[in-house]
């Protein structure tokens, strides 16, 4: 993959009172790419997370957005995580606000959008995760699958350079899952930036460019899906997948 650099992180380590999270990640996502990242529970996938949407910093190591290091010097972080998009595992959308009214929030009071114009981009939104009918619903007339959308396009609203996505359908069925997906692939294929922790390997499949494996607080081996899916070099993700393939009933 060539292009520009959105997102970097260099020899990240998260230290909590004496337990070490991440010990020394490297990894960066390009303009364009789908990024998927696997691995066990507690191997540090959400905190690398939180650490690259500038959530929280690093014990240690360096984070460069557009070739900035973000916390070098006085940059306006919350101008740069303005630029980055966030997708969880629940949505958490405002109860009291319909679909449209979730979607336009960030629109006006952090764009500063006029009213017309926040409802337009925000509808453009809901279109494109396929809920312009749902608009004026408020979260609880939508099933999980449909919030989760909406969380998705009120991130997209935002003209984010890239999103970041942390298992965003593991609180979901399988059907709901697959409304979801085929969203987030839909974006994958207009060449959105997104780096993915999720464990759905027909989307990784589908479209990842890359699949990272992490453990203890390590990325120990990335590859395209066709090497890490069928071939990975080291012994621990190849213990992993194969658990995980299992459960797809092979692919
Ligand atoms: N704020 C925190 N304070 C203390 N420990 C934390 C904090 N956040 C995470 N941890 C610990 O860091 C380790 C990694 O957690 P993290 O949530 O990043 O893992 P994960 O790979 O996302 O796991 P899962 O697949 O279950 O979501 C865990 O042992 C967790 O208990
Ligand atoms: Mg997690």
């Amino acid at each position: 993959m060539s292009g520009e650099i959105i997102l970097e992180g260099k020899g990240l380590w998260k230290r909590y009172g004496s337990l070490d999270v991440l010990k020394g990640v490297d990894i960066s996502v390009r303009k364009g790419e789908t990024k998927v990242i696997i691995g066990p529970s507690g191997s540090g996938k959400s905190t690398l997370l939180r650490i690259l949407g500038l959530l929280e910093p690093p014990t240690k190591g360096e984070i460069y957005f557009r070739g900035e290091n973000v916390y070098a010097g006085n940059l306006n972080l919350n101008r740069i995580r303005a630029k980055i998009g966030f997708v969880f595992q629940e949505p958490s959308l405002f109860r009291h606000l319909t679909a449209l009214g979730n979607v336009k929030l960030g629109l006006k009071h952090v764009l500063k959008m006029k009213d017309e114009e926040a409802e337009k981009k925000a509808m453009e939104m809901l279109r494109l995760v396929h809920l312009e009918e749902w608009a004026d619903h408020y979260p609880a007339q939508l099933s999980g699958g449909q919030q989760q959308r909406v969380g998705i396009a009120r991130a997209l609203a935002m003209d984010p350079d890239i999103i970041l996505f942390d298992e965003p359908t593991a609180s979901l069925d399988i059907e709901l899952t697959w409304e979801v997906i085929e969203v987030m692939e839909e974006l994958a294929r207009k060449g959105i930036t997104m780096l993915v922790v999720t464990h759905e390997i027909p989307f990784a499949k589908e479209v990842a460019d890359e699949i990272c494996f992490m453990e203890e607080g390590l990325i120990k081996e990335c590859a395209p899906p066709e090497i890490m899916l069928r071939n990975p070099k080291t012994p621990r993700a190849r213990s992993f997948l194969k658990r995980l393939l299992g459960a797809y009933g092979g692919i």
